[in-house]
């Protein structure tokens, strides 16, 4: 998440930090700031909005004197955007700044723990804990300080760090969030990526987890979280100014998709303890739970597609009833609303205009509202009665991924808390079902890295003219996806529909070498779903079939396979997806098209 620019050398340090961090502005923020030693005392400016009020503020840098200096975007995720929650944060004295991209998971019971022994904190962050934790430690030796440090924190950080009393160096460290070093002549850099110093240097040091490096102006030491001394080799940079953005791929697009492990990983992360899920934010008793009567699902787009496979888990799992409603029909269709309902709005942007005012039309009838959403502080977070976070980072991509995943996982989450708190699961089932979420970032990897040999078969594709989707039950909702997937960044006339509809009027449509792309990864739907690919294929259609790897005499009938490893039935859309993803991707890369920002498509659509 967001962006880190540290340097420290002969020149003056706040006009590199706010060059650096403009070329991260492709990250998304809300918030900046800087700390610079100025020979005597840390001076720190920060606050919410773009670069420009803190190029506004400094002008341009030169008002923050000193040649040591940290800065930071920020992608807010624990308190919402604003001057106080913006980094740099400081221990009390004001003698330690730190600026960090992550999330400290367990900064609740730290938080508690530091409150109790006297500190007092000005921000809602999860950040601050980290200023204070570094005082508390702080016995005079930073390195030592650090690691200990870092032995009480659980989550991902990436650090930049200056102590007043070591004005000759910066810290910096890195666990999960990713963070560079670099150097020149004239000083030594780090950054959360290339973009921030290819300006300066194409020689940059890749830090690893756990990795603490110490910078003066003309060395930089490498250390294990341990304190040990390590060597590192310096990468040369071939990238240009433009790839590096994109962190060496291609497309935005594509980097997010490959950064759903992580974005699965962070929307988990803090959700779940040892064998329990825990949900702090939803502030829900069980009778409150208990009490609800009905769910309504209400979203947009790949935000509704998540919405549909929640029907299909909250009644299976919670056994709750749930609609599932277009935000843009749920406003017009004078819904039936009735106390005891919770409407749960999904939104990656948060903004979307449509489910802001499906909210609002629910929150006017004395509704309670939850909001799904990933942009802290955005207009559906800030008037949701109550918000849950997907923690997938900043998505620059038009066409959703990582998000769309981060919405599944919380989507999970909150069914399984539901079905728990409501009796319909057991201790042994969670505890089951939390080990096969845990094993999704890595199965999402392994099916990521069959980018090739779907870009092969999709090759084959770039001329079709209309592809279909089908599936049962959740494959139908994650057929949806797919099908929207292909054709918001292909332009591929393509539709999606529940198999056993297909009969109904759609198969008219199948003539010989149409491409059908039929989901089967539930057990108890694969024999109907068989029937479906024999009737689609006697009309001559070429069938892709994305199935669970056991079921191999799927070979039978479909012309071409794609495996999905095995997991629990309610999780399967989130493995399902990924070879879709792909296919999607590399159809639109091989016809030209502008995959980041199709034609007609706006991120995030604020108006009806
Ligand atoms: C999905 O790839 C599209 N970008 C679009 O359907 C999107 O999901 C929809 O506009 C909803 O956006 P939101 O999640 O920001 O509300
Ligand atoms: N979790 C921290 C915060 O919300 C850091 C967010 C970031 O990566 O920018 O302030």
């Amino acid at each position: 998440m967001c962006g880190i620019v540290g340097y420290i050398g002969v020149e003056q340090a706040a006009p590199i930090l706010l060059d650096g961090l403009g070329k991260l502005e492709y990250r998304g923020y809300d918030s900046a700031g800087m700390s610079v030693f100025d020979g005597e005392k840390i001076q720190m400016v920060k606050a919410k909005g773009r670069l420009k009020v803190l190029e506004e503020l400094t002008h341009g840098g030169k008002t923050l004197k000193g040649t040591v200096g940290i800065g930071h975007t920020r992608w807010a995720t624990h308190g919402e955007p604003s001057d106080k929650n913006s980094h740099p944060h400081f221990n009390e004295k004001g003698t330690i700044s730190v600026v960090h991209n992550g999330i400290i998971e367990n900064y609740i019971p730290l938080k508690k723990k530091l409150e109790a022994k006297g500190y007092s904190f000005t921000s809602d962050t999860d950040t601050e804990v980290i200023a204070h934790l570094l005082d508390y430690y702080d016995r005079g030796n930073p390195l030592e300080t650090i690691t200990k440090v870092m032995h009480r924190m659980e989550g991902s950080y990436a650090l930049g760090i200056l102590f007043s009393h070591y004005p000759e160096e910066i810290f910096a460290v890195r666990k999960d969030s990713p963070l560079i070093v670099g150097e020149n002549s004239k000083g030594c850099f780090i950054a959360s990526d290339v973009p921030a110093v290819l300006k300066y240097t194409r020689q940059v040091y890749f830090m690893n987890n756990e990795e603490v490096v110490r910078l003066g102006r003309d060395y930089m030491h490498f250390y294990t979280v341990d304190e040990e001394e390590l060597t590192k080799e310096a990468v040369t940079i071939h990238w240009d100014a433009d790839a590096a953005e994109k962190g060496g791929y291609e497309h935005f697009m594509l980097k997010e998709m490959y950064e759903q492990p992580k974005a699965i990983k962070d929307t988990l992360g803090p959700r779940i303890k040892e064998d329990e899920i825990v949900i702090e934010e939803l502030h829900m008793s069980r009778e409150e739970i208990k009490a609800i009567k009905r769910l309504h699902m209400v979203a947009c787009g790949s935000a509704y597609h998540a919405g549909m496979t929640a029907k299909y888990i909250f009644e299976g799992m919670a056994r709750m009833p749930v609609n599932v409603d277009l935000a843009s029909e749920f406003r017009y269709r004078n819904p039936i609303l009735e106390k005891g309902d919770l409407v749960i709005v999904i939104s990656q942007s948060g903004e979307t205009a449509d489910t802001l005012a499906a909210l609002r039309e629910a929150k006017e009838r004395g509704i309670v509202t939850l909001g799904i959403v990933n942009v802290v502080g955005s207009s559906i977070a800030r008037e949701a009665d109550k918000v849950m976070y997907t923690w997938a980072g900043p998505e620059i991509s038009v066409a959703t991924t990582k998000a769309y995943s981060a919405q599944l996982m919380a989507l999970y989450l909150l069914a399984a808390y539901f079905a728990h708190e409501r009796g319909s699961l057991q201790e042994d089932q969670i505890a089951s079902l939390i080990q096969e979420l845990k094993m999704l970032p890595d199965q999402v990897e392994v099916l990521l890295a069959n980018k090739e040999k779907i870009q092969k078969f999709a090759n084959r594709y770039i001329g079709a003219k209309d592809i279909f989707f089908m599936g049962r039950g959740i494959d139908y909702a994650i057929s949806m996806e797919g099908s929207l997937k292909l054709k918001e960044i292909s332009y591929i006339h393509s539709e999606a529909y529940a198999a056993g509809e297909l009969k109904h009027g759609t198969i008219s449509l199948v003539e010989e070498g149409t491409l059908v792309a039929a989901v089967l990864t539930q057990e108890n739907l694969y024999k109907k779903m068989f029937s479906n690919i024999v009737e689609v294929k006697t009309r001559g259609a070429f069938v892709l079939a994305v199935t669970n790897e056991e079921n191999k005499d799927i070979e039978k009938v479909a012309d071409y396979v794609l495996y999905i490893p095995k997991t629990n039935p309610y999780l399967t859309n989130s493995l399902a997806i990924i070879p879709l993803q792909l296919f999607g991707y590399y159809v639109a890369l091989g016809k030209g098209c502008d995959v980041d920002k199709p034609r007609n498509l706006a991120k995030s659509v604020t108006v009806e």
